[in-house]
């Protein structure tokens, strides 16, 4: 599976172009992750754009949801490891995370939410001139983006990364 299959994959199962955009922003993170811990780029980056492909078909039902998704990511091709790494991002199934990989994705996601509900509150509403601090800052305010599980953002500690240099990265 090449990256432009995996995007018109994502883009044939999921109509609502913000989720769209929340699965591009974790491939982003995941592909800096990847070069900063030594993972592989390619692999990292396709997980991260792929883990939330069954989120309109599974219609908000947690116990299925990444099941679908990683048994449709190995569909298209993804590793073992890859859809290991979908199946548990979503804490529902009690699959504990194991390789850096499964750490990666699940502390990424949550902070795509976090950057971009702070770039949104700009006058410009851009990403272009957001800056780490700024999303540290909102970061310690629990009421900010709510959805944005700061606890699950922290366990970056589990890669080795600080938050800041986490937060930075994204
Ligand atoms: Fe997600």
């Amino acid at each position: 599976m090449n990256r432009e299959e995996a995007l018109d994959s994502v883009k044939a199962n999921v109509e609502n172009g913000n989720l769209v955009k929340h699965m591009l922003a974790t491939e982003a993170i995941m592909r800096a992750l990847a070069r900063r811990l030594g993972g592989d780029e390619e692999e990292w980056g396709l997980t991260g754009l792929l883990h939330d492909i069954d989120v309109e078909l599974t219609e908000g039902d947690m116990s299925s949801h990444s099941k679908l998704g990683a048994d449709l990511a190995q569909e298209l091709g993804a590793s073992e490891a890859m859809a290991h790494a979908i199946l548990c991002h979503n804490e529902a199934h009690g699959v504990s995370l194991e390789t850096e990989l499964d750490r990666a994705l699940y502390c990424a996601d949550p902070l795509t939410g976090l950057i971009t509900a702070a770039a949104l509150i700009r006058p410009d509403k851009k990403l272009a001139g957001l800056v780490a601090k700024s999303v540290k800052k909102r970061f310690k305010e629990k009421s900010f983006a709510a959805g944005a599980n700061r606890e699950q953002i922290a366990r970056c500690s589990e890669l080795g990364l600080e938050l800041d240099e986490f937060i930075e990265l994204g």
